[in-house]
């Protein structure tokens, strides 16, 4: 059998940037395919379309081994051929196969009579690698499937880490039949046996010794990477569901993640309470196990709970404002952050999407700000009524509360006890529980007291 040497990534997304940085870095001659030809152009610039700590520094060393184009002409040389497109949830939460099946189709024409092992990494509904296998099949004069295989190997990258998280993974998961995966092995082995020099920027953490491989069925693989999603989510949404009863008891759902978090089946990580989840991956992945679920008649009872605690965990934090401002009508008030979390500009179901929308609706004037993602939000987020401030000192003068939305380190380092004296009343809703010392301020946090409580003022 061959060694594979050719790679082709179809999608310039995290997913897609991310796997050919990855591969030209571990030396292998990468092209990255896209149809938008703007965003090639970008990448042909040496630009990066999307924010991405380190991501900029990995393409920009690597123009030797990596070259992209809107043409799937390079297929025809490719051993392996990565899918890494978008599949955003429908209205009714079944994600959306128009760009898989298109990339498919695309790809299909141009496959040869060379081993080609065509790998998903998009994260698709159970049963789609099978769906792409017959599309090959339909769209491809050369099809041979002893040839031509289909594997799944879902993505688990966070946004804001991914570098990281794809050099040094927890774990590898590949699905499908084992002549196929066994290609796909020897092509990550230097990311199995970690001999790859770690890029600069990004360097193997020091506990790390390499990842689990996972060796698969095809439909198991696809269903690994939303179970893992929606047990994540699913996590959070305990938290928050416990946080809620804490600050009705008097306890403190920081001391309770802690006190639980050690028991060794819990763990730590995830059990942090707050606005709840965001971005492109949990709302989706559970919905879409949800819809597969009705599909066959079978409910999904727990996931939809964890949904409904998420979107609950939105409302609350308005409900926290109302309970001290009475009317929130011609209320001046600041969103801190926009992200759905910190490091990254991803507007993707952010919770201060939903903030937003709802203060306005209520007769509030919102003033909101983020680090990075302002520039996108003027674009995305056209629809919704805010001034956007140009840094988060201005944001808060005169404001009557401010919600801490994302949890930006910016915020955290803010020299909040002089800030709190700009604005019209001090008020602080700290949604995401990153203030620690006392202020001279009113300060909600979530799933705990009123941490630090100085009766009501307003400075006039
Ligand atoms: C997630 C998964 O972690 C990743 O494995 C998968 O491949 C894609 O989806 P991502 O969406 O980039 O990654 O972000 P993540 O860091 O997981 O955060 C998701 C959301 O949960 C954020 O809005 C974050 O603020 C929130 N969160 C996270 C909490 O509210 N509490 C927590 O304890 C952890």
């Amino acid at each position: 059998n061959s060694f594979p040497q050719r790679v082709a990534v179809i999608g310039t997304g995290y997913v897609g940037l991310g796997t050919a940085g990855l591969l030209a870095h571990i030396g292998y001659q990468v092209t990255g395919i896209d149809i938008d030809p703007a965003k090639i152009a970008q990448l042909q610039r040496g630009e990066v379309p999307i924010h991405e700590p380190g991501l900029e520094g990995l393409l920009a060393g690597q123009e030797e081994r990596l070259t992209w184009t809107t043409s799937y002409e390079a297929i025809t040389e490719a051993d392996v051929i990565f899918i890494c497109v978008g599949t955003p949830p429908g209205p009714d939460g079944t994600p959306n196969l128009n760009y898989v099946t298109s990339a498919a189709a695309s790809l299909a024409p141009f496959l040869n009579g060379h081993a080609q092992i065509i790998v998903n990494k998009s994260t698709v509904p159970i049963g789609t690698g099978d769906y792409v296998q017959r599309l090959l099949e339909d769209h491809s004069p050369n099809f041979d499937e002893t040839r031509h295989r289909v594997v799944s190997n879902p993505e688990f990258l966070r946004e804001g880490t991914a570098l990281s998280d794809s050099l040094y993974p927890d774990r590898l998961v590949m699905g499908g039949h084992p002549d196929a995966v066994d290609y796909l092995a020897r092509l990550y082995a230097p990311l199995i046996e970690q001999t790859f020099v770690p890029p600069a920027g990004t360097p193997r953490p020091d506990s790390y010794t390499r990842p689990a491989v996972v060796r698969t069925t095809l439909q198991s693989a696809e269903m690994i990477k939303y179970a893992a999603n929606a047990f994540l989510a699913l996590k959070i949404s305990f938290a928050n569901e416990i946080g809620g009863l804490c600050e009705r008891v008097g306890a403190d759902i920081q001391e309770v993640s802690t006190g639980i978090g050690f028991d060794g089946r819990i763990g730590h990580r995830f059990l942090q309470a707050g606005l709840g989840w965001g971005g492109s991956c949990f709302g989706k992945d559970t919905q879409g196990l949800i819809s597969a679920g009705r599909e066959h008649s079978y409910a999904m009872p727990i996931l939809q709970a964890a949904i409904d605690v998420n979107y609950r965990q939105r409302q609350l934090v308005i409900d926290k404002l109302i309970r001290h401002l009475k009317s929130l009508k011609g209320k001046r008030i600041t969103v801190l952050g926009m992200a759905f979390k910190p490091n990254t500009d991803d507007l993707r179901d952010a919770p201060a999407h939903d903030l937003i929308a709802r203060l306005t609706q209520l007769g509030a004037v919102v003033t909101a700000h983020d680090p990075v993602a302002m520039p996108r939000a003027s674009r995305e987020w056209a629809h919704l009524t805010y001034t956007a401030a140009a840094d988060a000192a201005t944001a808060l003068v005169r404001a009557d509360a401010v919600i801490i939305a994302t949890e930006w380190d910016e915020y955290v380092q803010l020299n909040w006890s002089e800030l709190v004296g700009t604005m019209r009343r001090p008020l602080i809703i700290d949604a995401r529980n990153i203030l620690r010392d006392a202020l001279p301020a009113q300060v909600e946090q979530i799933g705990r007291e009123a941490a630090h409580y100085q009766p009501e003022q307003v400075l006039e």
